[in-house]
């Protein structure tokens, strides 16, 4: 039979990219080059004293900024609309967002939709924004979502408790400044989730029915980095040279999200957030081994290229190497000290059909999953 050629792939990154400890500093030039003048800090309380040093730093070089910090952990649309209602937006020529996925998700869809007439129900789901209506700078504080590079926004329908996305290459930023240094202040649970996300962007665009050579070399680099490191990112959070690794390992999983997108364990882990308020990350980690056993038959060689990158020894046929793949995920989250059971969490079995019925709804991600 003749080989298929390669399928057509279309890679939308930041033009501008930096990545590494310090770069935060170039923000500021950045800026200045592009002609912004007046910009709205998107940033959450916790890192309330580093966006102040960073707002200094703007303020100084001629900016004017306006610091919004009320960013909660995992927002809603009515996060996002208290955002956009209590801007004027004519007072702004610049979007930019310092923090963890968030912060950044929330200000990708303030930078779309600023002064705009759509709500942003209106826009969830693939293709759906016209236009960016502001330049927009994202600098991330978490190793985690690869928000910063990625053409989605994910928000809390608090109307039916899920989790619904925007995916538009409009939501890709015109800059990302990727600087581990801004992670050195996550605590060590927070390290976990958010890396074990990453990790997980990175196996479900490679082991993904829309999988493509070009992702792949994004994808098993992460997973080396990731799972080679994240341990001592988590136990060690000082350590600049495993936060660096470990951020790095996230902007590739960011690079996947575009391209080819994540399957089952982002679609399953959604409802957890949705109803229960699990943080992504936590969600993730949970449905990790069980999705990754149910797909193994589906695609062994792929989950065993998975299991080899993570630095797991091969077991001489794809399917053992695989299920080793999938035990080394499981002593990773253990030894990160991420949580394993749903009940601990406060999820009842009697909420598993509901949340099952709520994972369906997921199609995006689920037609992406190499089993059915
Ligand atoms: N856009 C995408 O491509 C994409 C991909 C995956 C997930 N997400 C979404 O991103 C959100 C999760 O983002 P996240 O995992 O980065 O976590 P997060 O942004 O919710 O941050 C988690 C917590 O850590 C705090 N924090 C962040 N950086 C910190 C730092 N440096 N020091 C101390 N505290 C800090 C935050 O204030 C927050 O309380 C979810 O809504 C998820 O659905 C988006
Ligand atoms: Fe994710």
């Amino acid at each position: 039979m003749k080989q298929p050629p390669l399928p057509p792939v279309t890679l939308r990154q930041p033009p501008h990219l930096a990545f590494g400890a310090g770069v935060r500093a170039e923000a500021v030039d950045y800026l200045r080059r592009v002609g912004a003048s007046s910009l709205v800090l998107v940033t959450t309380a916790p890192i309330r004293p580093l966006a102040e040093s960073f707002a200094d730093g703007l303020r100084s070089a001629g900016l004017t900024v306006t610091v919004f910090d009320e960013v909660p952990a995992e927002p809603g649309v009515s996060h996002f609309e208290h955002l956009r209602g209590s801007l004027d937006p004519a007072s702004f020529d610049t979007v930019v967002g310092l923090g963890g996925g968030s912060v950044l998700d929330l200000a990708k869809l303030l930078a779309a939709l600023a002064g705009r007439p759509e709500a942003v129900r209106e826009v969830f789901g693939i293709g759906l924004l016209g236009g960016r209506a502001r330049r927009l700078v994202c600098l991330p504080t978490t190793a985690g979502t690869g928000s910063e590079v990625s053409p989605n926004a994910i928000l809390l329908d608090e109307a039916d408790e899920l989790k619904k996305g925007v995916v538009s290459p409009w939501l890709v930023p015109d800059a990302a400044f990727v600087d581990p240094e801004l992670t050195l202040s996550l605590p060590a649970p927070l390290t976990a989730a958010t890396g074990i996300d990453a990790l997980v962007h990175c196996i479900e665009a490679y082991a993904n029915l829309h999988a493509h050579p070009v992702v792949d070399l994004y994808a098993l680099e992460g997973m080396r980095r990731i799972a080679r490191h994240l341990p001592r990112a988590v136990h060690g959070g000082d350590d600049l040279a495993a936060r660096s690794e470990v951020m790095l390992g996230a902007l590739y999983g960011g690079l996947c999200l575009g391209p080819v997108n994540t399957a089952a364990v982002h679609a399953l882990a959604y409802p957890l957030g949705g109803e229960f308020h699990l943080a992504h990350g936590i969600s993730n980690a949970l449905l990790l081994p069980h999705v990754l056993r149910f797909n193994l038959p589906a695609a062994p060689a792929r989950y065993a290229a998975v299991a080899r990158a993570m630095g797991v020894e091969d077991a001489g046929e794809d399917l053992a190497t695989a299920e080793a793949g999938v035990r080394f995920l499981e002593n990773l989250c253990w030894e990160c000290g991420l949580p394993s059971g749903l009940a601990a969490l406060g999820v009842p079995v009697e909420a598993l059909p509901r949340m099952a019925r709520a994972a369906l709804t997921v199609t995006r991600l689920l037609r992406n999953n190499p089993r059915p």
